[in-house]
């Protein structure tokens, strides 16, 4: 089977029974149709060796693109990334170092002549209660999740300014839109990229580039030969030992590890499917500003938004205090009006006892006595 025959008829998250229909994105984002003319774009897939990655090399050089798949450690060869195939070129380079990700940028466009499209893969977390994490930990997630996105942004973006066109597709997480207990610096990290590129979105929106965050669920590996892959099936998280207060069973701490661990591989959300979507979105004329994969990222995104909604509107009355003309405002005004002329009368009555008692007419207290 084919890359390209293996993404046809399918859908994201449902199960392969329901699956007849074709797995698209939205008519309103302009999705490449089937068997229709396209341009033959040219992708730079930072992380191209990991576990979404490489579904995403596999399926773009399917479709006939052009791709340079990136990895980092050198066990991933040039020759073995390639994939047997001529379209693609394998590099290596840490994204934690700017200078690196520049000369990948440059051996592209000098290979492939352009760059159309970057996705960036790279990316992983600590599985580990908050306190628990080190100063390195926490920073090696940043440099990595958070410098590297913004390092690849800015090795290429001159680029595309000038070319006039370009798209990043950036993978956060659902852990860039909600906390989860045990993820916390990486939670971070993801919530930073979402920030950078919802604010860059707007300034490079006249220059006609575009950028589309990923936020996947709990997406399994499941590419022909998955089992063959010497990857650990979570590959992007290390899990580090709990400490005495966080080790008991039942800890909110633990949460991501008993997750990862009780899922194994059986994660609801295909690898091959979301690289089907995530191609297509590097292809569509609209691509939107978010793309969730799987029903576990719509669904505990979609919670934590209510939350947030529900808990603003209990709260709100303390920033939006009720206006006079408001309907049922000047019943409550009316009634606040008359407390006051009571309580003003009553002051008035008393200034006057005072005057009356100091004209020296009425006997002091004292003198009463
Ligand atoms: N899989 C999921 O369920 C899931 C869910 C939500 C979000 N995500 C996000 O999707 C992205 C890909 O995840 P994945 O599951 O494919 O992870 P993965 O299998 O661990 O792959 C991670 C990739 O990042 C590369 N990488 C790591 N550190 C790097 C560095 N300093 N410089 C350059 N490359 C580096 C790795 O290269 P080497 O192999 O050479 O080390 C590998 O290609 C990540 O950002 C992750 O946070 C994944």
């Amino acid at each position: 089977m084919d890359a390209r025959s293996a993404h046809d008829g399918a859908s994201v998250a449902g199960s392969d029974t329901s699956a007849r229909a074709r797995l698209q994105l939205p008519a309103s984002c302009d999705p490449p149709q089937p068997g229709a003319q396209r341009k033959q774009l040219v992708w730079i897939v930072f992380g191209g060796t990991g576990h979404m990655g490489r579904s995403l090399v596999k399926c773009a050089l399917g479709h006939g693109d052009l791709v340079t798949t990136v990895g980092r450690l050198f066990e991933s060869t040039p020759e073995s990334m390639k994939q047997q195939n001529e379209n693609c070129l394998g590099l290596l380079c840490d994204v934690r170092d700017g200078a690196s990700v520049a000369r990948v940028v440059e051996r592209t466009r000098d290979y492939f002549g352009r760059i159309d499209c970057i996705v960036n893969c790279s990316g992983y977390g600590v599985i580990g209660a908050c306190e628990d994490q080190d100063e390195h930990e926490i920073r090696n997630q940043f440099e990595t999740n958070f410098m590297g996105t913004l390092h690849i942004i800015q090795a290429s973006l001159p680029y595309f300014r000038q070319q006039n066109a370009g798209r990043y597709l950036i993978f956060s997480s659902t852990s860039g839109a909600l906390g989860v207990p045990g993820l916390g610096p990486y939670c971070a990290t993801k919530y930073a990229v979402e920030g950078l590129v919802e604010a860059m979105l707007y300034e490079v929106d006249s220059f006609n580039v575009k950028a589309t965050l990923v936020e996947p669920g709990l997406v399994r590996r499941d590419e022909p030969d998955a089992r063959m892959n010497p990857l650990p099936t979570w590959g992007h998280f290390l899990i580090k030992p709990a400490s005495e207060p966080y080790a008991h069973a039942t800890s909110p701490a633990l949460h991501a590890k008993r997750m990862v661990q009780w899922l194994g591989d059986r994660q609801p959300t295909s690898a091959v499917k979301c690289a089907e979507l995530v191609w297509q979105l590097g292809h569509c004329s609209y691509p939107p500003l978010r793309l969730l994969l799987g029903s576990y990222a719509i669904e505990s995104i979609r919670d934590r938004l209510r939350s947030v909604t529900e808990e603003l509107e209990d709260w709100k009355h303390l920033n939006f205090p009720v206006a006079p003309d408001a309907p049922g405002a000047e019943k409550d005004d009316k009634g606040d009006r008359d407390d006051r002329d009571d309580r003003d009368e009553r002051d008035e009555r008393d200034d006057r006892d005072d005057r009356d008692d100091d004209d020296g007419d009425s006997p002091s207290p004292s003198m009463k006595e």
